[in-house]
């Protein structure tokens, strides 16, 4: 029988996890069904129960239902559990469903492919909302020197390095205080490029050898990259890597056999431009 898998969010149309999952399970002889399902704003664990309760073997939960999906999973995997948020929920054997999140590991894993060095580096982390807080503890577990949290509105950053604080060498720093030297690598966790914006840097953190990562991505440069660009950064980098390897994390979890992911990021990359 074909096992049942789908992504759950509001609203979901443009949602490309459809197309990457059934690439996967072509290129893997895996035989599976997978749909966007929208579920209405106050509907997302009806939903989920009727999809389950179907036969349903594992969902990718997105905007804006990552939190809920956290408060309704039976069990949480440490990640999630640190992100506050699950994008994979997993059907157990025992019926429970297990609530993860490979959000921070896909960026991970595209930094890794671009060949972009984190060990003993020096990670700016801008924003300090839900996408920042997903990639933290994934971007400690590479062991920088410092990372370091900066965010438009200062208090969220202070807040988020005190929760994370024994994770590893994390700390806020403020928009207004320039920094003594560029640092390594910028992740930019803002939706600020959505809104055709860029966020406020502190003066000084970018400089020719630094990559700068915008989790958003957009049809050529974003909104923030190009800023960025103009600003002197090494490499820009944008997030569709990042969605597709946060995908191939979900399906090596359900399926138990990870894709390659170059090919699908070839032809999500075609048809954006
Ligand atoms: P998400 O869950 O996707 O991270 P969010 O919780 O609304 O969404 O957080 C959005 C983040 O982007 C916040 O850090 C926000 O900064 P504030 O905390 O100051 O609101 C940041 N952000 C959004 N638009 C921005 C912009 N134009 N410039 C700078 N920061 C922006």
């Amino acid at each position: 029988m074909t096992d049942r898998y789908c992504v759950v969010g509001h609203p979901i149309g443009h949602s490309k996890s459809p197309q990457i999952h059934a690439a996967f399970a072509t290129q893997t002889q895996q035989d599976i069904d997978y749909q966007a399902i929208e579920a209405p704003l106050e509907g997302f664990v009806t939903t989920m129960q009727a999809f389950f309760a179907q036969g349903g073997r594992g969902a990718n939960v997105t905007v804006p239902f990552k939190q809920q999906a956290y408060e309704w999973a039976d069990t949480l995997t440490e990640r999630a559990r640190r992100a506050g948020a699950v994008n994979t929920l997993v059907k157990q054997s025992d019926g429970s469903l297990l609530g993860d999140n490979t959000d921070g590991a896909g960026l991970v894993t595209d930094l890794h492919y671009h060949h972009v060095a984190l060990r003993d580096k020096r990670i700016m982390v801008v924003g300090a909302g839900g996408a920042a807080r997903g990639v933290l503890l994934p971007l400690l577990e590479q062991e920088p020197a410092l990372l370091m949290i900066v965010n438009r509105t200062e208090q969220k950053a202070q807040q988020l390095a005190a929760a994370f604080g024994e994770a590893g060498p994390i700390t806020s720093h403020a928009v207004d205080k320039p920094m003594v030297a560029p640092v390594d690598v910028i992740i930019n966790a803002t939706s600020a490029s959505l809104h055709q914006s860029h966020p406020p840097l502190p003066q000084g953190a970018i400089g020719p050898a630094t990559t700068v990562y915008d989790m958003v991505y957009q049809a050529g440069c974003t909104t923030s990259n190009q800023w960025a660009q103009r600003q002197g950064a090494g490499r820009c980098l944008d997030g569709l890597g990042m969605l597709v390897e946060q995908a191939a994390e979900s399906f090596a979890i359900w399926r138990g056999c990870r894709p390659q992911t170059e090919r699908v990021r070839e032809q999500l990359r075609e048809a954006l431009s």
